[in-house]
């Protein structure tokens, strides 16, 4: 089965890992655009002010040196409004859009908190006074990317399924019983499944889901005991993103605690 097949964000969501090895390789003028384009309708719908730079290693110096990185180089820029939590989510919802988006076209991603010099990358964007950056996705061509496209879409996906340590679903869905798994909607067990795929800060996959049969409602919540205080807000929104894709459809509300509705 060719790769060309597979255009879906579900099918990013089963095939997406950190990568942290890249190819020296520079992202060209056509593929910036590219990026360009998927961000400025989600800018323009987010609040965010999500942008994409390129070639400034000096960035990742310190880690591209300790091996840590390999040609980290060029990064989307997570830039939003000052003090305000709910930003974070969407910021965390809509670059994980842009991720999964550039992984469909080939190219690997890793969101940093930690692996980056800020200042340096703050130097590279747009910040308005009453906005601040946030965190970084660096992006670039996966290392040995042309073999890697070589591989079937199977092999990337038994990759991801195994790459890394997870919660269970069983954690994953803590308040609920045996019972009320067992009664919950396909779409429900499809959208944990696809939260169990998501990045996390440190992997530590603070987001807990649960199904309500008196209204058909989804709800995602944190769960202080992750222990992901700075990262929090955007873990939630990425996770809730991956569970939008993983459901098929429906929309969330906003919040820790908040709702899903699927349609
Ligand atoms: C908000 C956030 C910050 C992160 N910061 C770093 C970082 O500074 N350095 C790093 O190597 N990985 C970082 N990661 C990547 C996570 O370690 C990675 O997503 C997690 O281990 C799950 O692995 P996966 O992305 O391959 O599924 C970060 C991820 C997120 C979501």
């Amino acid at each position: 089965m060719g790769r060309m097949e597979h255009t879906q964000l579900i099918d990013a969501v089963n095939i997406r890992t950190a990568i942290r090895s890249y190819d020296a390789d520079p992202i060209d003028d056509d593929v910036a655009r590219q990026l360009d384009m998927t961000l400025d309708p989600i800018n323009l719908i987010s609040g965010l002010d999500i942008q994409l730079v390129r070639d400034q290693p000096k960035v990742f110096a310190a880690a591209n040196e300790s091996g840590h990185l390999k040609n980290a180089a060029n990064y989307l820029a997570i830039v939003g409004p000052k003090d305000d939590d709910e930003a974070r989510e969407r910021a965390g919802f809509y670059a994980e859009r842009v991720v999964l988006t550039a992984t469909l076209r080939g190219l690997g991603t890793l969101w940093v908190g930690g692996s980056w010099d800020r200042e340096e990358a703050a130097r590279h964007c747009r910040i308005a006074r009453d906005q601040e950056l946030y965190l970084a996705v660096v992006i670039g061509y996966p290392e040995h990317h042309l073999e890697r496209l070589q591989r079937g879409y199977d092999e990337l996906v038994e990759y991801q399924r195994t790459h890394r340590p997870t919660k269970t679903y069983e954690q994953f869905t803590a308040g609920m019983s045996d019972e009320e798994r067992a009664a919950a909607p396909e779409w429900f067990r499809a959208g944990v499944e696809a939260a169990m795929k998501a990045p996390s800060a440190m992997n530590r996959q603070p987001v807990v889901f649960s199904y309500n049969p008196a209204d058909g409602t989804a709800a995602a919540r944190i769960d202080p005991a992750a222990g992901d205080e700075h990262c929090a807000a955007n873990d939630l929104g990425i996770a809730k993103l991956h569970f939008q894709i993983g459901a098929g459809q429906g929309q969330w509300a906003w919040g820790d605690g908040g709702l899903f509705l699927h349609k």
